[in-house]
């Protein structure tokens, strides 16, 4: 946290631009394989322009509509989650400037879901989710815990995170996670049990019994902002 004014925000990795940060993951559940085939020619269409093109799609007569608005919803979930971010980062650094860890713990508790709400409209829905949660209601559903888990493989593997993104073609909306990096300043409530401040374990234990999320090291996934967007037509021709 306390890194807010140095590094990037929030530790969010989808910036445009950046190596390997526009790949794009096609989920290989088949049961999700059933896209209209111009859904998945959107899909591969950007992704081409994403990897070759510094993130601009190739036009394609086809597909083009499915490409703009894929990247309309894209931009929207890439935008809440810095935004989600951002307004995290400042809240908990200038709680920790003012105060103890421990009062600290109510950004995080009150502050994040209340952003996430107000970021939360017009067919965009923002949370923050992780394999290893604080608050059960942070837990990943079946997608997240899938794609939480290749990331966690992937970092463990020395490879580059990469943002997430998925057309649920069937609920016609795009699925997005933005990987969430563990700084030094975030060691302080979600670092090794024994070298948190009192007061915060104290705090954690009574408003948290079934914490899941010390022990972590700095470089750690800690988790993603999970956003989905409605999209009026996911696989339009
Ligand atoms: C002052 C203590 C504190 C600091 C510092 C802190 N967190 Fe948290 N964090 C919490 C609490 C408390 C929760 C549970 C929030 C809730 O109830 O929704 C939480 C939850 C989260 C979650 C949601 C998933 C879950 O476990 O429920 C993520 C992701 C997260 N923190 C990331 C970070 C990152 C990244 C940093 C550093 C940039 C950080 N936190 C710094 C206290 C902290």
């Amino acid at each position: 946290m306390v890194s807010g004014q140095q590094g990037a925000p929030y530790g969010v990795l989808s910036k445009r631009g950046e190596a390997g940060a526009c790949e794009v993951y096609l989920a290989d559940d088949p049961s999700r394989r059933r896209f209209p085939a111009a859904g998945i020619a959107a899909a591969v269409v950007l992704a081409v322009g994403l990897v070759t093109g510094g993130c601009r799609p190739e036009p394609d007569r086809q597909a083009q509509a499915g490409v703009t608005e894929l990247e309309a919803a894209l931009d929207r979930a890439r935008s809440a989650s810095a935004e989600l971010g951002r307004r995290l980062m400042t809240a908990l650094g200038e709680q920790l400037a003012s105060g103890a860890p421990a009062t600290a713990i109510g950004v995080c508790s009150e502050i994040a879901p209340a952003a996430a709400n107000e970021l939360s409209r017009d067919g965009l829905a923002i949370r923050r989710t992780s394999l290893r949660y604080r608050n059960p209601g942070n837990a990943p559903d079946p997608w997240e815990r899938v794609w939480l888990e290749r990331l966690e493989a992937r970092l463990a593997a020395g490879e580059p995170l990469q943002e997430v993104h998925e057309i649920d073609a069937a609920r016609g909306e795009l699925r997005y996670l933005g990987p969430i990096l563990v700084g030094p300043g975030c060691l302080r409530c979600h670092g090794a049990e024994d070298e948190l401040d009192s007061d915060v374990r104290e705090q954690l234990a009574r408003h948290y019994p079934d914490d899941r999320a010390t022990g972590f090291a700095a470089g750690d996934l800690r988790g993603a902002f999970s956003v989905r967007v409605a999209m009026d037509s996911p696989a339009s021709d």
